[in-house]
This record gives C-alpha cells, sequence and structure tokens, in this order.
C-alpha cells in the first residue's frame, strides 16, 4: 500500500514506514480541519454578531445540552481513534519478532558500533538484507544516544546501563541515513552513519568476507579469561550457580523474590554482582564493573545464553522479546517486570560484541573499555 507521502517526508523503506506515515497523514489532516474550521467559525462569528449600534446589548446565553455533548462526544471519539491507531502501532514497533536477526549495537561519543551475530563488526555503516526482520540490541558505553533511521520510521533511545530494542524490515535496497538524534556532546551532529540494505545472496556475501568470532565464542573466551568459570562450574560444586539453561528462566533469589534471567538480569550480576544474590549462594562474587566493556558485557551475556534456554524460547536466540515492551507485553508471559525498570522502549538487556579481540578496523582503543 503506497499512500501519497507528504511533502518533506524521508523515503518509505521499511515494512512499518507506510503505516506510520498513514498514522501521521491522519493526525495533520485532523489538525488542518479543526484549524480551519475554527479560524472560519471565528471571522464569521465576527461579523454575523458584531456590534450594529451604540445601544445594541448582548443576548445571555443560557447554554445548550445537546451542543455541550456533542462538542465532548466527538473530540473524544477521535482521540481515541487517534489512541487505538497509536498504541496498536507502538506495539508493533517496539515488540521484535521472534525470529528476526539479531544485532548488538553500541553507542559512544560519538560513533555507533555494530556486531553482527556472526562476528562481523563495523562502525557508522550497518549492513542488513533485504526483507528479513533485523532486531537491534542497543545500549551505550557512555551518555544517552538516540538511534534512528529516519527511512524505516524507527527511533529508540540508548541508555546506560540499559538495554533498549528496536526493529525494522527493510522493503528497498539502497543505502539509508542513520543518526543519533540526541544531543550528546560536541560531535553530536557527526554521529551518524549508513544502512546499507543488501539483496539476501549479496548480504550473505558479505557475512562471510571474514570477521571475527560470534559474540557467544568471544564470550565465551572472555568466561574463562576473567576466571568466571572457577565459580560458575558446569557440575554443582561451585561457589556460583550453574548457568547452563538460566536464560529466560526465573530464578529464586534471597528473599524469596522470582527474577527473570534476561539480559538485564544477567548485564547487573556483572557489573553490580551483589544486588541480587541467588536463594542458596552467598554474595561473594566481586564487582566486574569497569573491568568490562558494554561491548564485553553483551558477548558475556550471548555466551550464557548460548548455554541453553528454556525450550519454548529456543530458535533464533530471540528469547526475550516478551518482555521488551514493559508491563503489557509481560502479560503474556505471566513474568513480572523488572521492577527497577522503567524504560517502555526494552525492560530487557543487551548482549555485545568483544572490545578485546576486535579486528576489522573497530576501534577498541581509548574509552572503549570505559564503564558508564
Ligand atoms: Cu550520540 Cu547525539
Amino acid at each position: 500500500m503506497q499512500l501519497p507521502r507528504l511533502p518533506f517526508t524521508p523515503e518509505q523503506a521499511s515494512t512499518v514506514s507506510t503505516e506510520v506515515d498513514a498514522l501521521y497523514t491522519y493526525l495533520v489532516a485532523i489538525t488542518l480541519f479543526f484549524s480551519l474550521l475554527v479560524t472560519v467559525l471565528i471571522l464569521y462569528f465576527a461579523v454575523k454578531y458584531r456590534r450594529r449600534s451604540e445601544n445594541d446589548l448582548p443576548h445571555p446565553i443560557a447554554g445548550s445540552v445537546k451542543l455541550e455533548t456533542m462538542w465532548t462526544v466527538i473530540p473524544f471519539l477521535i482521540s481515541m481513534t487517534i489512541f487505538v491507531w497509536g498504541a496498536s502501532l507502538y506495539f508493533k514497533l517496539y515488540r521484535p519478532p521472534k525470529d528476526a536477526i539479531e544485532i548488538f549495537v553500541v553507542g559512544k561519543q560519538w560513533m555507533w558500533k555494530f556486531q553482527h551475530t556472526e562476528g562481523q563488526r563495523e562502525i557508522n555503516e550497518l549492513h542488513v538484507p533485504l526483507g528479513a526482520k533485523v532486531k537491534l540490541t542497543l545500549t551505550t558505553e557512555d551518555v544517552i544516544h538516540a538511534f534512528a533511521v529516519p527511512a524505516f520510521r524507527i527511533r529508540s533511545d540508548v541508555v546506560p546501563g540499559r538495554y533498549t530494542f528496536a526493529w525494522f524490515e527493510a522493503t528497498k535496497p539502497g543505502r539509508y541515513a542513520l543518526y543519533c538524534t540526541e544531543f550528546c556532546g560536541t560531535n553530536h551532529s557527526g554521529m551518524n552513519g549508513w544502512v546499507e540494505v543488501m539483496e539476501p545472496t549479496a548480504y550473505q556475501a558479505w557475512l562471510s568476507g571474514g570477521g571475527s568470532d560470534s559474540p557467544a565464542a568471544q564470550g565465551e573466551q572472555l568466561f574463562q579469561s576473567l576466571g568466571c568459570a572457577t565459580c560458575h562450574r558446569t557440575d554443582t560444586q561451585g561457589r556460583g550457580p550453574v548457568l547452563t539453561g538460566v536464560f529466560g528462566k526465573l530464578q529464586r533469589m534471597q528473599g524469596g523474590q522470582d527474577v527473570l534471567a534476561d539480559e538485564s538480569y544477567i548485564r547487573e550480576s556483572i557489573v553490580n554482582s551483589t544486588a541480587k544474590v541467588v536463594e542458596g549462594f552467598q554474595p561473594i562474587m566481586p564487582s566486574y564493573q569497569g573491568q568490562v566493556s558494554e561491548e564485553q558485557v553483551l558477548q558475556l551475556i550471548a555466551y550464557i545464553r548460548s548455554l541453553g534456554a528454556p525450550p519454548e524460547q529456543q530458535g533464533g536466540g530471540t528469547t526475550m522479546t516478551n518482555g521488551q515492551t514493559g508491563g503489557a507485553a509481560t502479560t503474556t508471559t505471566g513474568i513480572a517486570p523488572d521492577t527497577q525498570r522503567s524504560n517502555p522502549v526494552g525492560p530487557t538487556s543487551p548482549q555485545r560484541p568483544n572490545a578485546t579481540t576486535g579486528t576489522g578496523g573497530t576501534t577498541q582503543t581509548g574509552n572503549a573499555n570505559r564503564q558508564p
């Protein structure tokens, strides 16, 4: 369905762009209609009820139930159409499909870093296949950024210490601008890049053109090199919980609270390790705050997720889509949202690419290891 586009709107290059534009056009049309109506009535009444002579006195108005009901009910019905339409589009935009390709995005003053599940890494340039659903898991090394691709009609805040999500399905090959749309410092205006939408075969060729290990494999190396494996053993004799099959399941904490082991929980367990302690264990794990970059945290999460998930959540690794739209989405699983999170865009956490084994020209130097 190709609606006529309003002037000055960007190209429509994703499955949702026509829907977003339709809603936007509807809002503009309503606004224009009522602006004109009010203007015309003001002018008309000004003429019709003008004071005709010096001793002209206005008649008192007693009110009209009919009129008042009308101007209450009609705007109410109109605003409800905006609400229902907007809400359904919002849920569609912020509930990534489960069968999507996953890409990790890390914002950093002032660049965008991407890592594909296959291991490819890029900066300010994102290659994606045409006609495939792509889910972005976003976080930042430093300040708040916002990731936006106008041609896809997507935008997501990128918040320190938190994972947000966006998804799209590109419908036209080509190059589309991506922007940071949150003021983030001196070079905010230069924090741009391109999304390159490729034919699936060309994308496959591009994917196989080298790259580093997958995030999960890099996470496993980290898991060993950081010594995590000495406590988180695969048998039950370790000083920390066994991590196999934990991802995506409820975990019982000390004090009886059940917490969903999602990306956010795992991130917190790494950087603020004693915030939640699994029942039956001691709060002895050191914090890794400052020792692992956000990209490395993402890799560790990817590794832990690869250790197994509940049967209904296997496949594609997109296990955490349920909780991502905030409270509303959690009703589908019956799982309580993490009460510490208020971000409607996504209460789950990110996985990341490895900062220590960066290849292909990705810059892993300088403040790459800075923590939020
Ligand atoms: Cu990053 Cu503005």
